[in-house]
């Protein structure tokens, strides 16, 4: 074990650290204490401890880049224990988090039931910031943290709670649904939340002959051709999903005929259209593990492809990487520096946090 000072924190910034408070007057410090960094040298105890996860990721992970991730896996796996707390991965985050650190993986539904659901006391989120706000808005007495807050979207990001507030105006008595993927203070002006894999679900569950649907307009529009209900749609855009084209598949599709090609929906529906099938990452992720397609092309995040094909040898990916830069903000050093130092906590004002619990346990609550 190490000095206390350690990762880039300096000894101003612990105290500072040590001296915030949560709503009951503790600091961090004094509800879970400040722990020594690990040694993360590579040994041949790590080595061997850490050789059942390698087990699980060396078919797309070079031997060469194991030392550089296992001492990082073996510290948060031990730091996990110490301090009981969970780490939520959506499919998006890179294998050694997915494979090896990740206590719950899933797409943004399964995260969110999950988060609900876990008995630990600290939330660590394997993916982007509206994920950390839905796990604290779903368990506001638990301690969520996000490895680096700097992790967005670009979806979240088009539309604030203002917007949402005249879209009302402009269209009275139309009910409003919002991916989850938009932060808390939208959550908190619509009438219910929605995931790619439940869309159409939701949609319909209001009985209306019209929606606003925000943010996104692909995930819209790919709704909108499976429902009688009218979209009114927002104007946001995923910056990973956006960038296929429908011309690129065809090209893939007629360089090899027998290639599987599994679409996520908030692609745009010309391109959805030249799917074989479309769905959220896991159903994607499911379409993969129970068919079995020789050759398959996920028209999604890059990451995915590897944490899949992982745990499907007999399946070959044809991979076109369009990564998303927010999720790989997420690394193994980040997630040790949250579980060392407890940072960086989300916080949401109380009656926020209660506003937004509504939209999303209703959807949470729409079996
Ligand atoms: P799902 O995992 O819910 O399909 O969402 C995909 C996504 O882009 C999350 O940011
Ligand atoms: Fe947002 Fe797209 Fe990144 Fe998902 S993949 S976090 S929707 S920018």
């Amino acid at each position: 074990m190490g000095a206390l000072v350690e990762n880039g924190l300096t000894g101003s910034a612990i105290s500072n650290l040590a001296h915030q408070v949560d709503a009951a007057g503790l600091s961090a410090a004094e509800r879970f204490g400040l722990l020594p960094m690990p040694n993360l040298a590579w040994t041949p105890e790590i080595e061997r401890e850490t050789a059942h996860l390698y087990e699980k990721v060396k078919r797309v992970m070079p031997s060469v880049e194991w030392p550089v991730h296992a001492p990082y896996i073996k510290a948060i796996n031990d730091l996990k224990r110490v301090r009981n707390a969970v780490i939520l991965a959506h499919n998006y985050q890179t294998p050694e988090i997915f494979h090896c650190v990740a206590d719950y993986v899933g797409d943004s539904l399964q995260l969110a039931r999950l988060a609900e659901k876990t008995g630990a006391q600290i939330i660590v989120q394997g993916g982007v910031h509206f994920m950390a706000e839905t796990s604290k808005i779903l368990s506001p007495d638990k301690h969520v943290l996000i490895p680096d807050s700097r992790a967005g979207c670009s979806l979240a990001e088009s539309i604030t709670g203002a917007d949402v507030r005249a879209l009302r105006a402009k269209y009275p008595g139309v009910p409003v649904v919002a991916y989850v993927n938009t932060s808390a203070d939208v959550k908190a002006e619509v009438d219910i939340c929605c995931t790619s894999s439940n869309a159409v679900k939701v949609v319909e569950s209001l009985g209306a002959d019209r929606v606003i649907f925000v943010p996104d307009r692909f995930l819209a529009a790919n709704v909108a051709r499976q429902t009688k209900v009218k979209i009114i749609a927002w104007h946001g855009a995923c910056e990973v999903h956006e960038r296929f084209t429908a011309q690129e598949l065809l090209q893939y599709r007629a360089d090899d005929p027998g290639l599987k090609i599994i679409a996520h929906p908030e692609c745009p529906p010309e391109v959805v259209d030249v799917a074989d099938f479309a769905g959220s990452t896991a159903a994607m992720i499911d379409y993969v593990k129970t068919r079995r397609p020789a050759r398959v092309l996920l028209v999604t995040e890059c990451s995915m492809s590897d944490n899949v094909a992982a745990e499907t040898p007999d399946v070959e990916f044809i991979r076109p990487c369009n990564l998303c830069p927010h999720m790989k903000r997420i690394t193994l050093p980040r997630i040790l520096d949250s579980l060392l130092y407890l940072r960086e906590e989300i916080r949401i004002a109380p009656d926020l946090a209660a506003r937004a619990r509504i939209s999303v346990q209703r959807m949470i609550d729409l079996r």
